[in-house]
Formats: C-alpha cells, structure tokens, sequence
C-alpha cells in the first residue's frame, strides 16, 4: 500500500467515554463489517469484558476508507484499554501509531485518565484530534468542554469534531479528519525488514499471534525472521490484518498494522516491543523496545475444595501463556493449605483472572488480601522484597522497612473535594499540589501504594458518588514505620489474614478488623475469641458468643420441607467455609474483613 493513503491512530479516553462505541461506529460506517454481523463492542473479544464494559487486551483493525477526495485510505486502528491498571497497554500500542483521536464525554469533560492518557500521546509524538462524544445527550455542553480541553491539555479544540457515537452522527467528519489531519507513516519498502512486536497472544488453533507494525522492508509469508531480543529464529507461516475478524495477506509493507503466526508455542517466547527482522542480513539497529509491565499487587488464590488444587494450578498455567503480566508461584498457608501467591498490575486486573479462573475453569476461590512489595532491610544488610505477610521475617532481626509510594491524579467537582482530601489524609497521603480546571479540582497526592490497592478506589467513588476520576503512576520505595499485624481467631493465627500496617494505625485497624470479622464468621456451638497482635502483644480483641440453639429447633414439629430447605442452605454455604482449627471462616472473610468504611 502507498504510504500516503496510510494512517495509523488510536482513541484515547477516559473510561466510559464512549471509545469502544465509537470504534465500533467507525467500523460500520465504512462497511468493514455487514450489518447484520454487528454486535456491541465488537472489538472487546473476550466475554468477561463485554459483560463488565472495560476493553482489556489492546485490539486492532484495518479499515478501508474511501474519503471525500475521492481516493481510498487504509485506517488501522488499535483500540487501548482505559483502565489506569493497563496504561502500559496504552503506552506500548500508541508506539506503534502516528495519532490519536482525544475523545471526551461532552456531558462530563476532562478525567483524570483523559489527562494520563493525553500525556501518552504527547510522548509518543502523536498528532491528536480532538472529539467530543454524546452529544445527543440533552447535558452536553461542547463549549464547556472545549474550553476546558484547552484549559487543562493545552490543546486547540475549537475544531473539536462534535459527535455521537451512539446515533452516528458526526462520524464522517471524524473520518475526513483521521484522513486530513493525522500524518501517514514513513518507512523504507528497500531496507531490511524491522517490525515492531506490538503484542501477543495465544490461539487455540493459530498458537501465539503476534500484532505487528512494519517499520521498514516487507514480511511475507514463509519468510524467516529473527526476534532481536533473544535471537530466536523463526518460520512465518502466516500474515494477515484484522477486519477485525483474521484475513490472510502475503505480504505486510511500511507503515502497515497486521499480525503473523510462526509456530510460536508461547506468549513468554515474544516480547512486547522486540524488534522482527530478517534472519540474515536485517537490520542493524533495534527499535527502543518497551519496559516490562511489572505486577505491583500480589494475593494468595486458594481453591475452596483442596482437592481443586491440580485444576487451580492447570486454570493459572493457562492463563498466564496469555498474559505475560500476571506472575504466579506456589504457597502453602498453614490455614488455606496450597494455593498460588500471584502478581498483578493492579486490582481490576486481579478481579479479572479470579473471575475467569472462578468462570471459565469452574474453581471456587479464597482471595487473600492484596498486597504491595516491601523492601524488607535486615541488620545484617540483605534485602528481602517481601510479597507476603505472612513470610515476614522476626522483628528482631530487620532494621527497617520500605513500602512503594505513588502520585495519584485525582479530578473531582468542588463540592466534593473535602471528602476527597480527607479520605487521601486518612490513607497516609501528601498533597503535592490542588489546582482548579473549571469547576472541577485537580489534586495531586502522593500516597502509599498498600493504602490505595486495597478498597481506595471503592472508596473514593463512594465519597463523591461516582463524580472524582483517579489516575495513578509509581514513584518509588520509601521507609515507614511499618509492622506486621496477625489475626487470630480462636486462639489460632490465620496466616491469610495478616497484612502490614503503618504502626500508627494498628490499633485501629486492628479494631475495625476484628470487629468485621465478628459479623462475618457465624456463631458456632462455643465462645470464639476473635484477637489483633502485633508480635506477641494483642492490640484488639472481640469475642464472638456462642450459639445457643440448633438452627432448626423452631421447625421441630413444623414442617418438614422449611426444615430441609433450612439445612440445605446450611450446607451450601458450608461448601464455602474453611475450617481453621474448630472453627468455619466464610470464603468472603478474607477479603471482606480489610475493607475499611
Ligand atoms: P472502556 O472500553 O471501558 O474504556 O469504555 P469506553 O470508553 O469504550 O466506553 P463505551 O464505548 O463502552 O461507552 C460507555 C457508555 O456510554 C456505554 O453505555 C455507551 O452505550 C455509552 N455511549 C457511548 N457513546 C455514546 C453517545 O454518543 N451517546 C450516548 N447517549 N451514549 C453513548
């Protein structure tokens, strides 16, 4: 393809924005797909994320464009997933394109992730335009908006495309501007080949399929290429775009977006932004290549049924071919038994493979509570990054502790902003800066990360009934006063219930813990004492009384099918106990007993 008729973008927006919508628009619009074949959200594949709303895995298509001027255009466009746990997605697809469209929820404005998003953009050198989504909706106020995109971004919106995703109109407008406004890609047809390895990921029938851009050169099929960071070589058997659905292609040129397949058994053996070049003679020079995402989230998955365990760890070994970001190892808890401690880019990421290791493989889980690393310094100089709590080693012989911190974004309207800075302050946070954009705050804080994994974010919407939008990057590790605070019920520590806290809030979390877990576990036939400790020392203690009747006295006499009914729900509620010692804790203790209120 000529490389002027050539343009490569992506959409960045806050989530719920609209972007998957307006994908989908742009697709149908151009008649990649027929009508009838259109479903929503036709580029989030998966189930998971069409059901929750959220585009997970970055997606790609190509799509023929015959614009205003009379000539055809090739738009490849690779949708970004806008939650703040996959930014490094955004980062490493908007590397692979020359522009992007900015959509804004005309209704809403700038949000944080808008912002985080835009900044991506700008470091990546793309062209950007501007589009104000839902203007069907009576709230939308363009001017408003465009104003504020100005405001806070920088940008020029007074050209601002105005558009609804959801009725269509303004789409051909969007697509003359793609066409008018974003640059075409360069590249050499005459030099070696040099692809990007954008991403990757398994097929059950293809085996790994690895996006790529062309950079320089062509790949065809049958070629045989080398993967620059390892040196591997490798046999194309196939080439192809996405329409979105797979079509096979001879060949890819410079400046074109489409995938190949190589017998390539799995995703670890790519690497997302490797260069691909010819096995001899290719290029001399690598492309920069991408960081590594790195998990920054651990917890223990437990199957409810021990005797799951072989599936568990069949379920996470198969999910993890696909998902290079997700680390897993073994653990054994005194209390859960064996289980996998695993790392996660953040905790919509973590719900996620729980809900599919729970929906896809049919395991009941226990979920311990989330956890950062730690930097555990002893005395005798050794470093230990601690991803568990529950290996932390004897008080006695550390000398200190540092946690991760990060700068937090945080965008909400004036009326909200107090229970904003509270909920910050409460969480151990710095305020770095508090500006206005509109009638919106901007607040800057910088915050420990173990403070925010957990049910901030849950938080924060509660306090501003939906209205603060929050964005977040890792700054670095720095020392606290930090101890390891164990659970006790019954006299028996839970291992899986200990966690780290800053030493100045112990108590108090210890308090609220216990007290949670008295509503949580249900009363048995004896006294439970439900204890906090620090070390050796007991910070917090409720005592759980006993159970006085059998649950199903008041049938006696009464009739038989209630009395049934009554002990079948006893046992299916049973199936999601554990037992530790003598005593049942419900499967949602273990998550359900952090959350603070
Ligand atoms: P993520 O994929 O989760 O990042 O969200 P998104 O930005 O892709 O948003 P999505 O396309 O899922 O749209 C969010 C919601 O807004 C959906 O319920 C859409 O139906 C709705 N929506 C999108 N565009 C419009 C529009 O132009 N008008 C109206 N009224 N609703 C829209």
């Amino acid at each position: 393809t000529d490389l002027s008729k050539i343009r490569n973008f992506s959409i960045v927006a806050h989530i719920d924005h609209g972007k998957s919508t307006l994908a989908d628009r742009l697709i149908q619009e151009t008649g990649t797909v027929e009508d009838r074949d259109m479903k929503e959200q036709l580029l989030d594949s998966m189930d998971i994320e069409r059901e929750r709303g959220i585009t997970i895995k970055a997606n790609t298509v190509r799509i023929d464009y015959k614009a205003d001027d009379g000539e055809t255009y090739v738009l490849n466009l690779i949708d970004t997933p806008g939650h703040v746990d996959f930014a490094y997605e955004v980062s490493r697809s908007m590397k692979a394109v020359e522009g992007s469209l900015l959509v804004v929820d005309s209704t809403q404005g700038v949000e944080a992730q808008t912002l985080a998003n835009v900044y991506q953009a700008i470091e990546a050198d793309h062209e950007l335009v501007p589009v104000l989504n839902k203007i069907d909706l009576p709230a939308s106020d363009c001017d408003r908006v465009a104003e504020q995109i100005e405001d806070v971004i920088g940008i020029d919106a007074t050209g601002a495309i105005q558009v609804s995703a959801k009725t269509g109109q303004g789409i051909h407008d969007t697509l003359e501007a793609i066409v008018r406004e974003l640059p075409a890609p360069t590249g050499n047809i005459d030099a070696p080949l040099k692809a990007m390895l954008v991403d990757s990921w398994y097929d059950a029938y293809l085996g790994v399929i690895v996006l790529v851009r062309i950079m320089d050169g062509t790949l065809k099929k049958g070629q045989r290429v080398k993967f620059m960071s390892n040196g591997t070589l490798h046999n194309v058997d196939r080439v192809g775009v996405f329409r979105p659905e797979m079509q096979m292609v001879d060949s890819l040129g410079p400046g074109e977006i489409g995938f190949l397949t190589a017998s390539i058994k799995q995703v670890r053996d790519t690497r997302v932004g490797d260069t691909i070049t010819n096995d001899r003679h290719g290029t001399e020079e690598a492309l920069p290549g991408f960081k590594p995402a790195q998990p920054v989230v651990f917890c223990g998955l437990f199957p409810v049924d021990s005797a799951e365990f072989e599936d568990l760890r069949d379920a996470i070994d198969k999910l993890a071919l696909n998902d290079a970001s997700f680390s897993f190892e073994m653990e054994t808890s005194a209390a859960l038994g064996f289980g996998f401690r695993c790392g996660f880019l953040g905790l919509l990421h973590l719900e996620v493979i729980r809900d599919r290791i729970e929906r896809e493989y049919n395991i009941e889980l226990i979920t311990t509570a989330p956890s950062v690393i730690y930097h555990v310094f002893m005395k005798d100089g050794e470093m230990i990054e601690l991803h568990n709590p529950a290996d932390m080693p004897d008080m006695s012989k550390v000398d200190h502790l540092e946690e991760p911190r990060i700068k937090a974004t945080i965008l909400v309207p004036d009326e909200y902003l107090g229970d904003v800075l509270k909920l910050c302050q409460d969480r151990r946070g710095i305020q770095l800066d508090l500006t206005y954009a509109g009638s919106r705050a901007m607040c800057v804080y910088d915050l420990p990360l173990n403070e925010v994994v957990f049910d901030f974010y849950d938080r924060l919407k509660s306090v501003t009934k939906g209205y603060a939008s929050f964005d977040y990057q890792m700054e670095d590790y720095r020392e606290d006063n930090l101890v390891k605070m164990s659970v006790l019920v019954n006299d028996e520590p839970v291992d899986a219930l200990s966690m780290m806290v800053h030493r100045d809030r112990a108590e108090q979390r210890g308090r609220a813990m216990c007290e949670k877990l008295k509503t949580l576990i249900p009363r048995h036939m004896f006294k439970i004492p439900i204890q906090a400790a620090i070390g050796g020392k007991v910070i917090a203690r409720e005592t759980l009384s006993a159970l006085r009747k059998d649950v199903t006295a008041k049938c006696y006499g009464g009739d038989a099918t209630r009395k049934r009914k009554l002990l079948d729900k006893q046992k299916a509620g049973k199936k999601k106990m554990r037992q530790f010692g003598k005593v049942d804790i419900p499967q949602e203790a273990f998550i359900s007993a952090l959350k603070m209120d």
